[in-house]
């Protein structure tokens, strides 16, 4: 009898801790995301709001701005498009069909081209898209409004509907655009598209005037990589893309990776320089052979490669499986092998002012990735954690419009993670307590490997609630997910399988 009453104890002992973890577990059908998390003001002096009065944060108060009011100015755009998202089978090979999602009949969509200061209108129209569908401009600081998170920034788009997107191109550099509804289902399926700003006519260039000469006439060649199953492509085909080059012009190849790992790119038979990563120039890119380049998911590398003068081809290599093969008349030419060096960030190209100073930072932040075992929805497993909290219990961080931020990405989590922040772009500081000491290397899409740490900076200079993600999109919807907000913007969206917005 004894005997029972304490095995009965015990066993209550452990399961009512798991029954109440499970419960807390469960994530709501419907909420919004500036109530949802673990609320964090890193270390810094007091907040205040947008407009200058003391720290009240987001809630419901009068003072408080809606991301609905955080837009581009008014007027008539320099760019104008429709973008219609339908859910169709495309042939990617002659005779195999995939379910996919295209943009004005294609996956990818359209490239999207603007040239720096424009103002891009695009209207986007849902035909056929289950679920809903949105557009995020990946890379671009577009105004919160435009920023196209589901349940964030707007509702999702049901079928029928439409939504006006609106930011000024004002930096010049490669970008992509993705629905960002059912993302880990929708960016696989191929709702998504490249998009190219042009610097302004007269713009300097960051890398000397030998690059600049090259990069002035070379031949542009968005360069946009998605596997389609198992079938990478490159602008939608799979195999190589030629590109015709007269010997001793250079191709400027604009590496687009938009699949949920890293993307390895060299140049087989010729030398290159990486002139931009995320959208943003290297400062003085010193010609190198033989060295990979890892592009991250959801990252960008513009690599400038001249047509070699005997005629040849350079081959800028896809992750080995095709290429954009740069010479003349398309010739033909063999794989090559990823070389066993690779290029790093951290020191390639020559300092240059960083625009910040981060040893004044108003606001530091640790965003620490792990995992351990727990619940998350009611199910039991191991789960990512950011800063030991689970989703959707993860940190808001909050800033006050002009601080400077700084924040410390420590992946402890067993795998990489390709980091992804909306709205800003951060300069890495160091990596692993060594400093960066080449170009500034500013980022949208960092790749944090398993046990690194990166230091980074930015400038909260663009108000509104911002995710701050891993673009292993899986991941995201596993929970990897963190949020920024500013003190005072409130979002009037809610997120949560009953709201019929799902952004991961
Ligand atoms: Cu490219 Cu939050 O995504
Ligand atoms: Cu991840």
């Amino acid at each position: 009898m004894l005997r029972r009453v304490v095995a009965g104890l015990v066993a209550a002992a452990v399961l009512v801790p798991l029954v109440l973890l499970w419960q807390t577990s469960r994530v709501p059908g419907r909420f919004s995301v500036t109530e949802a998390g673990a609320l964090e003001r890193g270390s810094g002096p007091r907040v205040t709001t947008l407009d200058g009065h003391d720290g009240h944060t987001g809630g419901h108060d009068a003072a408080a701005t809606s991301v609905d009011a955080l837009v581009a100015p008014s007027g008539p755009p320099d760019v104008a498009v429709t973008f219609t998202a339908r859910a169709e089978r495309v042939e990617i090979v002659p005779g195999t069909t995939v379910d996919a999602y295209t943009v004005n009949g294609t996956t990818p969509g359209p490239t999207l081209h603007a040239t720096q200061g424009d103002l891009v209108e695009v209207t986007f129209v849902n035909e056929s898209v289950p679920g809903g569908a949105t557009l995020h401009w990946h890379g671009v600081d577009v105004p919160n409004a435009a920023d196209g998170v589901a349940g964030v920034t707007q509702d999702a788009v049901p079928v029928g509907g439409s939504f006006t997107y609106r930011f000024v191109a004002s930096d010049a550099g490669t970008y992509w655009y993705h629905s960002h509804q059912v993302s880990h289902e929708q960016v696989r399926k191929g709702l998504l598209g490249a998009l190219v700003v042009s610097p302004s006519p007269g713009a300097p260039v960051a890398g000397g005037r030998d690059v600049a000469r090259l990069l002035g006439d070379a031949v542009d060649v968005p360069a946009l990589v998605h596997r389609y199953g198992p079938r990478r492509t490159v602008q939608g085909a799979p195999g190589d893309l030629p590109v015709d080059v007269p010997a001793g012009r250079a191709a400027r190849v604009r590496v687009i990776n938009t699949d949920n790992g890293v993307l390895p790119v060299w140049v087989g038979g010729a030398a290159f320089r990486l002139v931009a990563v995320d959208g943003t120039d290297v400062h003085d890119p010193p010609e190198v052979r033989d060295r990979a380049v890892v592009v991250p998911a959801g990252g960008r590398a513009d690599l400038l490669v001249v047509a070699p003068a005997d005629g040849s081809t350079a081959r800028v290599e896809l992750g080995g499986a095709s290429a954009v093969v740069v010479g003349q008349d398309g010739a033909a030419s063999a794989p090559t092998r990823r070389p066993k060096a690779t290029l790093d960030p951290l020191t390639y190209g020559t300092p240059a002012p960083l625009g910040l100073d981060p040893a004044r930072a108003d606001r530091s932040f640790d965003y620490v990735v792990g995992r351990a075992p727990g619940f998350l929805d009611g199910k039991p497993g191991m789960h990512w954690t950011v800063n030991g909290h689970t989703y959707p219990d993860v940190p808001m961080f909050e800033v006050a419009q002009g601080d400077v931020v700084r924040m410390r990405i420590d992946n402890r989590s067993g795998v990489p993670h390709p980091m992804h922040l909306h709205g800003h772009h951060v300069v890495v500081l160091a990596r692993d307590g060594v400093a960066a000491s080449g170009s500034p290397w500013w980022t949208d899409s960092l790749e944090v490997g398993d046990g690194e740490a990166y230091d980074v900076a930015f400038v909260a200079d663009n108000p509104g609630v911002w995710m701050d993600h891993c673009h292993n999109l899986p991941h995201a919807t596993q929970g990897l997910v963190a949020h920024l907000m500013y003190t005072g913007v409130t979002t009037p969206y809610l997120l949560g399988h009953d709201s019929g917005n799902v952004p991961e």
